[in-house]
């Protein structure tokens, strides 16, 4: 199948078409709880597509989490990645652009942002824990766009618990249906290697040393296997045909719906089911497609450029002290030096220092395609949900912002560093690092950060100190959850208690409150009361 697919991509591509080289792209982001493997299958997939030549290169052991994308003092001090990295790289003629979206250690709101520009997920699950709770926020992020869901069960190297039983409690707890494509050969722990689906083949790995080469795969009919595998290949076909028998098939179309996912087994550390799960990011997940726009309207693949700016990361390089901005390009081929319009002012964009981006490695590109991710250099007043545009105006939608779950009171520690502060959290709002709410009645003196991972106060309160000069102290507030509202609700709940009300820069209003059932019992008393959260819902301007 593979093979096949190669063939005809070979023929469609047409270099510098915009429609061919779009069709050969494909933009994707893995999602999973720490720990269940998402580096490791990165690293994989790279190995795979040649890449890196050797698995190992890119993580070192001893120094793990310290490769790629480590260019903060922070990260570097923690050993953690913080910023999402895009990588690019070759597989099957096609392009791949891999968007890292960071762990639970470093879960903030680029998290969520980065899926607005990915057109399709790899949920990865350990087989011995299931569904986890980052791997659920992750995937309601992917419900609400409509991402597709490629699932890879990992570490079948080792004992797990039963994948038939997983596939329930995927389905159960978060309603999509796993439609095995690779179902395992022998129990976890005891993996000899996989039945393909597709074909009936059973597909034997064997294990390279320490994995830090392709593993050996043989694919043989079923009734060839060896003795020692019969029992498991046998068990196996079974489980198969109880698979069939339950209408759990590969089916584009709900896959594409984001309804059912395709379902892959393997263990990312000994390269077991790795190629199937890449394979699939080609062969099954969607590329490029027409993006519409705040209209309605839909941008044509082959339209002049437009791209939207999904993230901004400030100072990467410390020697530079700059801001970079990554645009997932929409439409038409972007190319270094061309003059863009930013829609929101109207104003022209230079883009001499286009690069790519590889953790700390930037590469200044020439060209770039829809699908494609690209960096701006020195985009000080670029923002998040910008477009941008050539030729023909367009706006895209503005990226959905979301109800934070963590609120800190910010405060200078010196007070006569306040304009310092006050300029640091103006600026690290902008860039999408935090939120800041404040009280109508306080004003700016103690205002609130919110946010939906802790890291992002960590990041914050270390930049405020190190890029603003105003070291500040966070301090913990009683509040758990926040709803967006509006000025009629607003009005009835201030001077309740265990809530608050407080407005957000953008003018957002939000309810704080010290306990899910304060909420929901509000909810039940008042249903037109506006409480609303705001994922999948754009702020209002
Ligand atoms: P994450 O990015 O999702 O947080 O997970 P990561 O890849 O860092 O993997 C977490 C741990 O799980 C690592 O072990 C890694 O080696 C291990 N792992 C990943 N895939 C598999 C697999 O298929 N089988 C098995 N048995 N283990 C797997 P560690 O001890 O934390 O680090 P290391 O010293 O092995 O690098």
């Amino acid at each position: 199948m593979s093979g096949l697919a190669t063939t005809m991509a070979l023929a469609e591509v047409v270099p510098g078409d915009t429609r061919s080289e779009a069709a050969r792209r494909r933009t994707f982001a893995i999602i999973s709880h720490p720990d269940a493997g998402k580096t490791t299958l990165t690293e994989k997939f790279l190995l795979y597509s040649g890449a890196v030549a050797e698995a190992g290169a890119v993580k070192a052991r001893a120094g793990r989490r310290r490769a790629t994308s480590d260019w903060m003092a922070l990260e570097q001090q923690r050993g953690i990645s913080i910023t999402s990295t895009v990588l690019q790289f070759a597989y099957r003629h096609h392009m791949v652009n891999l968007l890292d979206t960071p762990g639970h250690r470093d879960f903030s709101e680029d998290t969520y942002r980065v899926l607005a520009a990915a057109d399709a997920a790899v949920m990865v699950i350990d087989v011995a824990r299931g569904i986890e709770a980052q791997t659920l926020k992750l995937f309601e992020v992917c419900r609400v766009r409509n991402v597709p869901v490629i699932t890879f069960l990992n570490k079948c190297d080792r004992p797990g618990r039963d994948p038939l039983e997983l596939l329930d409690e995927i389905e159960d707890l978060i309603g999509l249906r796993p439609t095995p494509v690779t179902w395992p050969v022998g129990v976890p722990g005891d993996f000899r290697g996989v039945i393909d689906r597709r074909t009936g083949e059973f597909v034997r790995f064997t294990r390279s040393v320490r994995g830090t080469t392709e593993a050996l795969e043989q694919t043989i009919h079923p009734r060839d296997a060896t003795p020692e595998d019969s029992v498991a290949v046998g068990r196996a076909l079974e489980e198969c045909d109880l698979l069939s028998a339950v209408g759990a098939d590969l089916d584009m179309e709900s896959f594409l719906a984001g309804v059912s996912s395709p379902l892959f087994v393997g263990s990312a550390l000994t390269n077991f089911g790795v190629r199937h799960v890449l394979d699939a990011v080609i062969d099954l997940a969607p590329g490029p497609s027409v993006r519409v726009d705040r209209n309605g309207t839909g941008r044509q693949l082959d339209a002049p450029f437009s791209g939207f700016v999904f993230k901004v990361q400030a100072n990467m390089d410390p020697s530079h002290r700059d801001r970079l901005a990554f645009v997932r390009v929409c439409s038409g081929r972007f190319e270094r030096g061309m003059t863009v319009i930013r829609e929101a002012t109207g104003r022209p964009f230079a883009t001499k220092y286009a690069t790519s981006v590889f953790g700390a490695d930037r590469d200044t590109i020439d060209e770039a395609y829809p699908g494609d991710v690209i960096g701006l250099v020195n985009a000080a007043d670029l923002r998040i949900g910008d477009t941008l545009y050539a030729a023909d105006p367009v706006a895209y939608p503005e990226i959905p912002t979301f109800a934070p779950e963590l609120f800190s009171q910010a405060r200078p520690k010196d007070s006569s560093r306040f304009k310092q502060f006050r300029r640091g959290l103006t600026q690290l709002e902008e860039e999408g690092a935090i939120q800041v709410l404040r009280d109508d009645r306080t004003g700016d003196a103690q205002p609130y950060l919110a946010a939906v991972g802790a890291m992002q106060f960590e990041v914050v309160a270390h930049r405020l100190e190190h890029e603003y000069g105003a070291p500040t102290e966070l301090t913990s507030t009683p509040y758990q959850l926040a709803r967006r509202t509006d000025a009629a609700t607003a009005a009835q709940l201030r001077g309740a208690p265990g809530l608050r009300v407080m407005t957000r820069t953008d003018g957002t209003l939000f309810a704080l409150f010290e306990s899910r059932y304060r909420l929901e019992r509000l909810q039940s008393d008042h249903p037109d009361w506006v409480l609303t959260t705001t994922v999948g819902a754009a702020p209002p301007a």
